[in-house]
């Protein structure tokens, strides 16, 4: 039992023991039961304030109070049925007025919202109960005091003696006001000692004491330091036993004022309450030897039941020889329950007020009434929380009902995502809550939150199933003792509402692109590629393009990156493709993965320059995966790779090396090589990649290819050009040509002609040029007539061979291959017409062929000499690249004299005509 000074109400719902009968009730109410006045404070008058209670003697002192002051006078305050409070006075109680058999009780409530009690109201509460016959004995065992009141009898003979002198009596003891009785000393027997107090030291050591017109009074606090522990068959019971001396008129008399209060004897088996009562205590009976029971009756609440209420409650109250007995079961009517907490569950007590009332007769003491009450609460009971989820998928709401709770249980806390926030602001996280109340006295709470709230983990499963996951606590506090716990709930709701990332790939030249469109299950998976993740930071050092905007998440990788595998190496390209796999950001688990395949013939993989130099990439096939690509070799083994990757090698070699093969057909040259693999101690490569640079003379030309099987495979042809020129220089040194702008060039007859032809690229001294025929023309189409002959399969023209002369070509700064050039010098006596000179313009022009100076066996052997009569084609199966060169115009003039502008007059000397 505790009061303090300050009660603080907390309440909510309605009070259960609400009688709504005569209109609207008072703020409180009141109610005669036994030798008590019991006044209710209605919950949900007082609901939520600060309250303070005081008595009011008949002077209008209202003394206000505390847990002291309500023992030592009689008052108990109580919570009845959880959340009403429960006020009782003793017939007895210090400010009681008492006329006959009727007391009045006046007590004020203060009702404040702070603590300090400032602007409290107040409200006085004043009720009269009647009471009587009083017992010569009556003992009430309350539970925060137990208290003895013994009428008062002065024996017959000594009445008869006094009857006459009341005047006397006042002369006697002056300050004995109107002859009124006044208790003079308590004398406490110890086992040990007998201690006399003087009224007044008993007041302060808490003690209540009175003396009425009829009565006696005693009452002792349970904690009171003459209180003793006794044992009655095996019940504990605390026992004052003392003797109250008072005086009357001129005399002293004693009354015996011994009581005695069971403090235990409460037992709970199979769901049923077991109070154990002994009866006629030694302490009590002192002397007697016959005892009579008068009644035995009991309750709950102080108010009485009858046989038939208690049969109906299945309450059992038996009286035996020397025990009553009282058995309620768990639960039964009359008593409620209130939620309870041990080690932080949620658990409930059954808590009843029961009462017994034994009235005996002996034969020393006369009739005694001895008034039991019992506040019994049983021990703590596990009361498992059920956690419903009713949650409505198709408005995408999470409803979860949790309870069953009692009605003194509220909702204050939640937590969610750590974070405490208290009911009003859960809203704005998008939490709803509400109480659904039962009949039976009590309610569930419903939560309800939006799928999408932030706080809701969204979880993809599989397939096109997302998990909702709500995980809250919920913290609750009792009424009225602020005790706490929480309530941990986790519900799961499956949805099939997933949208798994798709993707969208292509290629262009250079690169494979994927652009990957998000769900809504994958904002915290990862992209990764052979193992390696894909970050911006890694983009740099791989040359990859990754960017996401939020919505798409795009990757360019080059063709040639170690992040691509290379299945096939073919005629039109190598099978190049990109696996990206999506993981899970913390497990790492695989979730989806991405492929894409692009075939490549990118111009990088092969260069065939002007000056000879070829540049092959090899790429390492998926299938081959221990292929250390720096072993990779070209047709000799000598020749390594030059630049290296983690899958291609690249080789940069010169046509004339790295056992490069040449063929010859009349348009083109090609060089072949592969790059080969071997693997240790095996002879036949298990990688052959082969390839071809062609030279050709006129670069239309299509190449044919053929699928090799594995392992060989080749990549289309590194084209280059054949590049032959026919240039004029201005004297026999062939050291300074004639530029572009001195074209046309003007020359006089006589005046020699100094020509060269030259193969320009490839820059393969293997292969030498040889001139079949030259002859100049008036046009530049070098198919046009007429047609001067000058050199016929490379030999002077028969016809004037004194004007034709073949130079000598040697090695110089400027010529590094003597076998790509022929010079020859022509005299401008052959071009005559009749005896005029030509009048027009002179182009001349040249046959070449390309043929080898290292002859294999392939190769067509070049002559080396003029060989009139005999055409070189015919002396090989093999073919020869053939080619033409032309030279700019050159203007002939009779006289040295003749200005530049001047036109050539017509003269009609015939052809080959002498000066
Ligand atoms: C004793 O009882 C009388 C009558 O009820 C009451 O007026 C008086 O205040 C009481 N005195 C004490 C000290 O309790
Ligand atoms: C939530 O569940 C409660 C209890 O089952 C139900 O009464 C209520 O209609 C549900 N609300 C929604 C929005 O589904
Ligand atoms: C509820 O939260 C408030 C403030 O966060 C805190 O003061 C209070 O103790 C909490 N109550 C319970 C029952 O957890
Ligand atoms: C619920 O949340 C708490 C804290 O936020 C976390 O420790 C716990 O693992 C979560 N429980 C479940 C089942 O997700
Ligand atoms: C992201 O990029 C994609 C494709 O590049 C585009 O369609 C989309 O509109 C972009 N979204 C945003 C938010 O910029
Ligand atoms: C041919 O040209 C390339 C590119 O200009 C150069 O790297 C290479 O060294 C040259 N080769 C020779 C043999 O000069
Ligand atoms: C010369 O060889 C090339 C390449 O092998 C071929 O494409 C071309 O047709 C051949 N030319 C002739 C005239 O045979």
């Amino acid at each position: 039992m505790e009061l303090s000074l300050v009660l603080r109400l907390l309440v909510i719902g309605i009070s259960i023991s609400e009688t709504w009968t005569q209109g609207r009730p008072g703020p409180m109410s009141s109610e005669c039961l036994e030798n008590f006045l019991c006044i209710t404070l209605r919950a949900e008058y007082f609901e939520g304030k600060y309250l303070s209670l005081s008595a009011v003697d008949q002077s209008g002192i209202a003394w206000e109070l505390d847990e002291a002051l309500a023992s030592q006078c009689g008052y108990t305050v109580t919570y009845s049925n959880w959340n009403n409070i429960e006020f009782r006075a003793s017939a007895l109680s210090c400010h009681s007025h008492v006329e006959k058999d009727t007391f009045t009780v006046t007590i004020q409530v203060k009702a404040s919202h702070t603590p300090d009690m400032k602007n409290a109201s107040i409200h006085l509460k004043s009720a009269s109960c009647h009471y009587g016959p009083w017992s010569p004995r009556e003992l009430v065992c309350e539970t925060n005091f137990m208290e003895v009141s013994v009428r008062r009898d002065v024996p017959k003979t000594v009445k008869d003696f006094i009857q006459d002198e009341p005047e006397d009596q006042t002369l006697a003891f002056p300050e004995d006001k109107s002859g009124e009785a006044s208790i003079w000393q308590v004398v406490f027997h110890q086992p040990e000692e007998k201690r006399a107090l003087l009224v007044s030291d008993a007041w302060s050591a808490g003690y209540g004491l009175n003396i009425t017109d009829t009565r006696i009074l005693l009452r002792v606090p349970y904690n009171a330091a003459q209180t003793q522990l006794v044992k009655a068959q095996g019940i504990t019971f605390s026992t004052v036993r003392s003797s109250t001396f008072y005086k009357q008129q001129w005399m002293i008399l004693m009354v015996d004022t011994a009581v005695v209060c069971p403090v235990d004897g409460v037992d709970y088996t199979n769901k049923m309450i077991i109070w154990t009562v002994p009866k006629y205590i030694q302490a009590l009976c002192t002397g007697a030897t016959s005892f009579k029971d008068v009644l035995v009756e009991a309750g709950v609440n102080l108010h009485k039941l009858s046989a038939k209420e208690m049969a109906s409650r299945k309450y059992v109250l038996s009286n035996d020889f020397d025990v009553i007995t009282m058995k309620v079961p768990i639960g039964a009517e009359g008593g409620y329950y209130k939620t309870s907490v041990s080690s932080g569950r949620h658990g409930a007590r059954y808590c009843i007020n029961l009462f017994l009332e034994h009235q005996w007769e002996d034969n020393k003491w006369g009739l005694t009434k001895h008034t039991i009450i019992k506040e019994i609460e049983t021990p703590f009971e596990l009361v498992d929380l059920t956690v419903t989820n009713n949650s409505n998928l198709s408005a995408r709401i999470m409803n979860v009902t949790v309870g069953m709770f009692l009605l003194d249980v509220e909702l204050v806390n939640l937590t969610i995502e750590g974070v405490t926030v208290t009911v009003p602001e859960a809203v704005q996280h998008g939490y709803r809550m509400y109480e659904i109340r039962y009949a039976n006295q009590s309610k569930a709470y419903v939560i309800q939150v939006p799928f999408d709230a932030p706080s809701i983990k969204k979880e993809y499963v599989r397939d096109d199933v997302r998990t909702y996951t709500l995980n809250v606590t919920l913290e609750f506090i009792i009424h009225p003792t602020s005790e706490t716990f929480s309530v941990l709930v986790v519900t799961l709701s499956a949805v099939k509402d997933a949208v798994l990332p798709s993707a969208r790939g292509f290629c262009d030249e250079n690169n494979v692109h994927l652009h990957i469109t998000h769900g809504n299950v994958d904002q915290d998976w990862m992209p990764f590629i052979s193992g390696r993740h894909l970050t911006p930071e890694a983009a740099q050092k791989y040359n990859y393009n990754l960017s996401d905007n939020g919505t798409h998440l795009a990757i360019s990788v080059p063709f040639l990156s170690s992040l691509l595998d290379y299945e096939d190496i073919h005629m039109s390209g190598v099978l190049a493709s990109l696996h990206l796999t999506l993981k899970d950001g913390v497990t790492f688990a695989n979730k989806k993965d991405f492929s894409i395949s692009c075939r490549f013939s990118p111009s990088e993989l092969i260069q065939c320059l002007p000056n000879g130099t070829v540049f092959i990439t090899a790429v390492k096939l998926v299938r081959l995966a221990d292929l250390d690509t720096s072993l990779l070799v070209l047709s000799d083994r000598n020749c390594k790779p030059s630049l290296v990757t983690e899958k291609t090698a690249t080789f940069k070699f010169n046509v004339n090396t790295c056992g490069t093969r040449r063929k010859f057909n009349s348009t083109s040259i090609t060089y072949e090589n592969e790059v080969v693999y071997f693997r240790p101690g095996n002879d036949s490569p298990v990688y052959k990649l082969k390839f071809v640079c062609l030279y050709t003379i006129k670069q239309t030309v299509d190449v044919q290819y053929e699928t090799k099987k594995n392992p060989s495979s080749s990549i289309k042809p590194g084209f280059g050009s054949l590049d032959l020129s026919l240039k004029l220089f201005k004297d026999k040194s062939y050291s300074d040509p004639y530029q572009e702008l001195e074209f046309p060039v003007v020359k006089y007859l006589k005046e020699a002609l100094y020509l060269e032809v030259e193969l320009l690229q490839p820059a393969d001294p293997r292969l030498e040029l040889n001139l079949e025929d030259c002859w100049a023309t008036n046009s530049q189409n070098q198919d046009s007539l007429p047609q001067w002959p000058i050199l016929i399969n490379g030999c002077e023209n028969g016809k004037d061979s004194h004007r034709t002369v073949i130079h000598k070509v040697n090695y110089s700064n400027r010529v590094k291959f003597p076998q790509h050039l022929k010079r020859f010098e022509v005299t401008m006596f052959t071009f005559i017409e009749g005896t005029t000179p030509l009048q027009k313009q002179l182009y001349f022009h040249c046959s070449v062929v390309i043929c080898s100076t290292t002859p294999q066996p392939s190769d067509f052997l070049c002559q080396r000499r003029c060989n009139p009569g005999k055409h070189r084609r015919d002396h090989s199966t093999v073919p020869q690249p053939h080619g033409q060169a032309s030279s700019g115009a050159v203007l002939i003039r009779k006289e040295n004299t003749t200005s530049r502008d001047e036109l050539p007059t017509q003269q009609n000397l015939p052809p080959g005509a002498l000066e």
